[in-house]
């Protein structure tokens, strides 16, 4: 009996199940598949003309329809490549534009189901410099600087100079303890070996710097006369290297580096404790006095990291501003590293010059490519980052409206010659050339900034 019920409920469930899968089924095709959307691969193999692009095998998908555009919003495609199906994982993308930024998505298909779109990867292809591209030649809508000496005009150094950069800057001949080594007595060789060759030359000439506390003469230090004798003195002192060099050198760093790191307040140099706190006002008016076409910086460092210290900076021009002391610009010195400061940063300093009218100079910029001391030779790694940084620097340099830019002058043109190497006591790249004047990766990123 219980066998038999048992056998009798079966024979009923199995004809259940048959007459189930006949009005449901359709035929004899399978139900419909859920197919799920593609995941794009970043790009690969990224030359000046090609890439790779990939995507992860979707489980089920039989092909797939890729897209690829020089348009985020796949407006306009590559030729051939509006829903190119391909049955590979990857697609080599040939015959592109250097430089440039391109897109692509793909969708999966099986059969007649077709996914959504994968995300989209952005791409960029290399860039390929002009052979004949040089700095200055790219930099069309300001001076491109590099810090020199007095000895090293000639040979390789002059034919750098002279077809790279538009400006020059004397790396510390034009400081006050080489022009003004004691009292009523000027040694102008070196400066004037530097401002000749600039004028011969027809490059700029960046004065640089009148007042900084580091190249103070030891007498002046130690001056014995009073507080109005040595004002007197520094004004004569203004007035003499200014009237020397008028008409030949564009610009002046007056003061440099006056306020201190950290709190942003008057460094307690020997020109403050005699001539008081306005002594940089002073200085400035001391100028403009004896050149009223030359323009007039204020130069100081870590003015991007340091927001105290940047504050101070620009309430102390906005002093100038309000009370008619002559300022045309100011420097950063941008002595920073390959991964900091950030762009971002960088870009929000600049524009408090800009906001402000006055020009802007990236002074003395150099980028330091081991700072924590890790590397014994630069490695390709690090070299990549530091020509990203100067790339960012450019860039945040060439966006400023015309009429504000003035120069960006690179802190001295070989990695073997960087006073950085003195400075911090070890091994260092930091500049736009190698040893043997051959242009590095930190170079290109110049000009890329550029494009
Ligand atoms: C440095 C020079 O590179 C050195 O040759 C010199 O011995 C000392 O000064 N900030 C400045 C520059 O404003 O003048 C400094 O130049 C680097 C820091």
């Amino acid at each position: 009996m219980n066998d038999f019920r048992f056998r009798y409920l079966s024979i009923l469930l199995g004809m259940l199940v048959f007459i189930t899968s006949c009005s449901s089924g359709g035929g004899d095709s399978e139900p419909e598949i859920e197919l799920g959307d593609p995941i794009a691969n970043q790009a690969s193999e990224i030359t000046s003309s090609s890439f790779k692009a990939s995507w992860s095998r979707l489980y089920r998908a039989q092909s797939y329809l890729l897209d690829v555009s020089s348009d985020a919003s796949f407006a306009t495609f590559l030729a051939g490549y509006n829903a190119k199906s391909t049955t590979s994982l990857n697609e080599e993308i040939t015959g592109l534009e250097s430089n440039t930024v391109y897109y692509y998505r793909v969708k999966a298909v099986k059969e007649t189901v077709i996914s959504n779109y994968s995300n989209t990867v952005e791409v960029t292809t290399t860039f390929v410099p002009d052979p004949n591209q040089t700095l200055k030649k790219a930099a069309d809508t300001f001076l491109v600087g590099v810090a020199v000496q007095s000895g090293k005009l000639t040979g390789q150094y002059d034919e750098n100079y002279t077809k790279e950069f538009s400006s020059i800057t004397a790396e510390w001949e034009m400081k006050m303890d080489v022009m003004y080594p004691s009292q009523g007595n000027y040694n102008f060789g070196p400066a004037d070996a530097i401002v000749d060759y600039g004028v011969a030359n027809g490059i700029n000439v960046h004065g640089h710097s009148l007042i900084w506390h580091n190249s103070t003469p030891d007498w002046v230090k130690s001056f014995a006369g009073t507080d109005q004798e040595f004002e007197d003195m520094i004004e004569d002192y203004i007035t003499t290297v200014v009237s020397r060099y008028k008409g030949k050198i564009t610009s002046w760093d007056v003061v440099n580096e006056a306020l201190e790191d950290g709190s942003g307040s008057l460094r307690n140099s020997i020109y403050r404790q005699k001539m008081g706190d306005d002594y940089i006002a002073k200085c400035y008016q001391f100028v403009r006095a004896s050149d009223p076409d030359v323009l007039i910086f204020y130069n100081d460092y870590n003015m991007i990291t340091d927001q105290t210290k940047q504050d101070a900076v620009f309430t102390m021009v906005d002093d100038f501003i309000a009370r008619d002391i002559p300022i045309d610009g100011v420097g950063f010195q941008m002595h920073i590293s390959h991964d900091y400061p950030s762009k971002d940063d960088i870009q929000k300093a600049t524009d408090r010059i800009v906001e402000r009218g006055l020009k802007v100079h990236f002074s003395e910029l150099d980028v330091r490519a081991n700072p924590n001391k890790d590397l014994t030779s630069l490695s390709s790694e690090r070299s990549l980052s530091q020509k990203a940084k100067v790339k960012e620097v450019v860039e945040v340099y060439n966006g400023i409206p015309n009429e504000n830019k003035y120069a960006l002058t690179v802190w001295g043109l070989k990695d073997s010659e960087s006073w950085l190497l003195n400075f911090y006591g070890h091994m260092d790249w930091p500049l736009l050339f190698d040893g043997n004047y051959n242009k590095k990766d930190a170079y290109y990123g110049f000009l890329e900034g550029l494009q």
